[in-house]
């Protein structure tokens, strides 16, 4: 369906959990979250109905994310569940990878097309400093996993940060997609969870582009994949198999294009990243509502979507100011 702007939607990211296994500087504090209670979270039941609907008119990709989407007991079933419904033709999952390594290959057989890995460094102590958990080799062991899978849409987010992984982009690109297919993809940080808190400095993407070229010379752009896909632009240097993509968050660029809403894990219909404005599904569902009732909620609510997202005004009153661990990014 398109919205009020005439954009197309047709993708929906759902977050499954707030819980992670991970503390990331930019993203959580290490002591003093209110969890959700398990009660306030929707069922995969729910889920299930709420993506029917969405298929219905026209959504045809789902990509599941957290906090961290595989801390949820039974992901694979509900993979299995989604991938069952008619007009879903993607599923993708952005994790982690802390736990992939065990779950990879039962995912894709349950119907899991792509998957992201959240990867800042190749070194073990900078992975333990940024996430303040000392597990880089089960993010190896996952990636590892992914590709014994044979799994086709393997991208990788990275969040470039001063002082701290730096020094290593080139390295990360060169590690990720020199020999293999894949998407390593920069993301500027965003003013959101903890991340100016903690005093982090984030690097212009710009910047961040004119260190790869030092290094491998000019990055040719790449037209976008078939599929729905979301808001990185993609470029490969010569002699590379796979492709680096910048997301610039901060800038305005995307939102006109933008063909997705968010469903947080209790329910509530986020109809931008940033913006408060949305509905709540979850009391819909245990209130008895039709099938066809929720459609239209559904329909009503998506042709409402803002126009764009409020990062570098201060003062707007829709403004969300929840981390990428609570909306999902
Ligand atoms: P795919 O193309 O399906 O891989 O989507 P994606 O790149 O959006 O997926 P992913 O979950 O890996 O998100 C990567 C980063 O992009 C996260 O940090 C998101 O918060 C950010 N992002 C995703 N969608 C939006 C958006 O609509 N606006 C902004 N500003 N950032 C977004
Ligand atoms: N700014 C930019 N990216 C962030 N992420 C989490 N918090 C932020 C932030 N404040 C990233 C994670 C993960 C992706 C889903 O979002 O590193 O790769
Ligand atoms: Fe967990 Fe992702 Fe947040 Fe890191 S960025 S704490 S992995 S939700």
């Amino acid at each position: 369906m398109y919205d009020q702007y005439k954009r197309k939607i047709e993708y929906v990211r759902i977050s499954l959990t707030d819980r992670c296994n991970l503390r990331c500087r930019y993203c959580m504090p290490e002591e003093g979250i209110e969890k959700m209670r398990h009660e306030d979270i929707l069922t995969f039941d729910e889920i299930i109905r709420i993506v029917r609907g969405l298929a219905a008119l026209g959504v045809r990709k789902v990509r599941l994310t957290g906090g961290e989407p595989l801390v949820r007991r039974n992901i694979v079933e509900l993979v299995r569940e989604i991938h069952k419904i008619e007009g879903i033709r993607q599923i993708a999952l952005t994790t982690n990878g802390v736990l992939l390594a065990d779950l990879a290959d039962e995912l894709v057989k349950a119907g899991l097309t792509g998957v992201n890995i959240s990867i800042d460094t190749l070194k073990a102590a900078t992975f333990a400093d940024i996430t303040r958990r000392p597990v880089f080799a089960r993010v190896e062991a996952g990636i590892e996993a992914v590709h014994e899978a044979g799994l086709r849409d393997v991208k990788f987010n990275c969040v470039p940060i001063q002082g701290v992984n730096e020094a290593e982009l080139p390295a990360l690109v060169e590690h990720f997609t020199h020999l293999r297919p894949w998407k390593f993809r920069f993301i500027e940080l965003m003013p959101i969870g903890c991340a100016y808190e903690a005093g982090l400095k984030g690097i212009p993407m710009a910047e961040v582009r004119q260190t790869l070229e030092n290094a491998f010379g000019r990055l040719r752009p790449v037209p976008a994949a078939s599929g729905v896909c979301g808001p990185a632009a993609y470029y490969q240097a010569a002699g590379f198999r796979g492709q680096v993509g910048f997301i610039d968050a901060m800038e305005h660029k995307f939102c006109s294009s933008c063909n997705r809403v968010r469903l947080t894990a209790e329910g509530f219909l986020k109809l931008c990243l940033n913006a408060k404005t949305g509905l709540d599904l979850r009391s819909l569902l245990r209130s008895g509502i039709s099938d066809e009732n929720l459609r239209l909620a559904l329909q009503q609510a998506i042709y409402h979507k803002p126009e764009e997202h409020f990062f570098k005004t201060a003062a707007y009153q829709e403004k969300d100011s929840r981390a990428m661990y609570q909306v999902g990014g």
